[in-house]
Parts: C-alpha cells; structure tokens; sequence
C-alpha cells in the first residue's frame, strides 16, 4: 500500500483528491493536512505522526516551493498539482530532488484530454507561423496565466522560433489588450469568470486557414486518473519529472 498524505486537502482539488485515494486499492490515506480545519496544519506536524510515502499538493502558489523543500529535504516523494512556481524554483527543485534522490513530479495539468491538448499544439507549431493562447478559467483562480498555457507555449515554442511572423508594427490603446508576451511570442490571453472550471483554446492561423485545440474540463474529477498515476509512478522511482506526458505512454 502507497502511504499517501494530501496537503490542501479541504480545498477544490484536494477533496477530490482525498476521494479519489480513498478509492484506489492500493493506497492508504494517511493525512488530510490542511491550514483551515485540517487533520494536521502542517506537513511537519502530519511527518511526525505518520509514515508518508508520497505527498500530494493542492495548495496555493504562496505555500507550494516552501511545502516542496519541506518534502525533498525530509524523505518525502511528491506529487505537485499547485501552480504558479517560477522557473527558478522549478530548477531548484529539480536540483534538490536530484541530490537526495526523492521523486518529485510537478505537473501544471493532470488531465489527460489536457496534455494530449498541449501534444496536438506542439505538433501544430512546425506548420503554423501565428498562434496565440486563450485560457479561461474560474474567477477564484489566483495566478495568471495558468500553468498549463505557460507549459503549452514552452513546448510550442520548441517548434518554431516565432509566432507573431508577419504582424504590424502594434500599439496598445488599452493596455493589456493583446494579453501577455510568452516564449517566442505567443501571446497568452486569461480569462476568469464563473462558470469555468478550466479551459484553454490554442488558435494558429495562416493564410486562408484558423486551426483551433481546444480543450474543457467540466469537473475536478477528470484530474484524478492522472493524479492516481503520477502518485502511483513516484512511489515506485526515484526521479525528477516536469508534466505528466512524461509518465503517459
Ligand atoms: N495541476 C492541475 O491539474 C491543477 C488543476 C486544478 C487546480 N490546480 C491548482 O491547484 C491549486 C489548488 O486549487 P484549488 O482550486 O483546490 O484551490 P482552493 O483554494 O480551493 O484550495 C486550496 C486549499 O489549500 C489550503 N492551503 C493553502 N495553503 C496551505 C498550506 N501551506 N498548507 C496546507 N494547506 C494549505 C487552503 O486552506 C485550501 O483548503 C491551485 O494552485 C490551482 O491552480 C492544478
């Protein structure tokens, strides 16, 4: 049995998550820690009274790099759902979970639907000169943009050195209006509003044509096969990994 311990446990995502673990047979849920009415308050104090195989983390971008040094330094594998980590701290993670031979897997989207969108665009980004990222999401969300459209225009950009080719010379009259300049140019919309849980449109144009992926996720349940899966793939090695389309075959 995985001993497994999820922190945010009270929140949208760890609910689910505390569900989804109960439901596994092969794994036992050892800690609820949460700051607001949790089992435990910290992960310290979860460590002191629980063995932790892995930890999972659905917090908030203010907690997430500090909750992830506790782990690594202290023998915890982890399993990071929470987003709004810099590169810098990505890289130091990777250093650290590296050095003391912890796993520890960070991915910006654990639905499947969502990686393979983020698959399709990357293949797009040989054949397409021009796309930008819309990404939409709730109204509660903290960060912007969100992981995954960071993580899309990172592989995007991967295929093609520049995807604003043939554009004017532009000027905002309202700032802002042509969203966020990313990695080679892609320009990162957000959007926040009730009614969305998440979803994100990659739109690439040419001449004569507008191609658009897009993906919607209509619950938290569609996170948690990947969730299980990244949990179940930590507990067994002993790596680094940046996003789930490095666990899914
Ligand atoms: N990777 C993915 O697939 C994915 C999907 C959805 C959401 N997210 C991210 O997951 C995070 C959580 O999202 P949510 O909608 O569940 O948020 P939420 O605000 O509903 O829940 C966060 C919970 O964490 C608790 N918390 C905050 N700091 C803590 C700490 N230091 N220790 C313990 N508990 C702490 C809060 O009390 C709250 O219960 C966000 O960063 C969000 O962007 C990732």
């Amino acid at each position: 049995m995985i001993k497994v311990a999820v922190c945010g446990a009270n929140g949208k995502m760890g609910q689910e998550v505390v569900k989804a673990v109960n439901s596994a047979n092969d794994m036992e849920l050892v800690a609820k820690i949460d700051i607001i009415n949790g089992e435990f308050e910290s992960i310290k104090e979860a460590k002191e009274a629980q063995v932790i195989d892995v930890l999972i983390d659905f917090t908030q971008p203010a907690s997430i790099y500090e909750n992830a040094l506790f782990c690594l330094n202290n023998g915890i594998k982890i399993v990071i759902g929470t987003t709004g980590l810099t590169d810098e701290q990505i890289s130091n993670l990777k250093k650290l979970s590296q050095e003391n031979s912890v796993s520890c897997l960070i991915a910006p989207n654990f639905s499947t639907g969502a990686v393979l969108m983020m698959k399709f665009a990357q293949m797009a980004s040989k054949y397409f000169d021009n796309a930008e990222i819309i990404e939409l999401h709730h109204n509660q969300k903290k960060d912007a943009p969100s992981g995954t459209a960071i993580k899309t225009a990172q592989l995007m950009s991967e295929s093609n050195e520049d995807f604003t080719k043939g554009n004017c010379i532009e000027t905002e009259t309202i700032a802002g209006s042509r969203g966020g300049t990313s990695y080679n140019n892609i320009h990162i919309h957000s959007i926040r509003m009730p009614g969305y849980i998440a979803s994100q449109e990659v739109l690439f144009g040419a001449s004569g044509q507008i191609m658009s992926i897009r993906h919607d996720s209509m619950n938290r349940e569609c996170y948690m096969a990947g969730v299980l899966l990244a949990t179940r793939y930590v507990a067994e090695n002993n790596e680094f990994i940046y996003g789930l389309d490095n666990i899914m075959n």
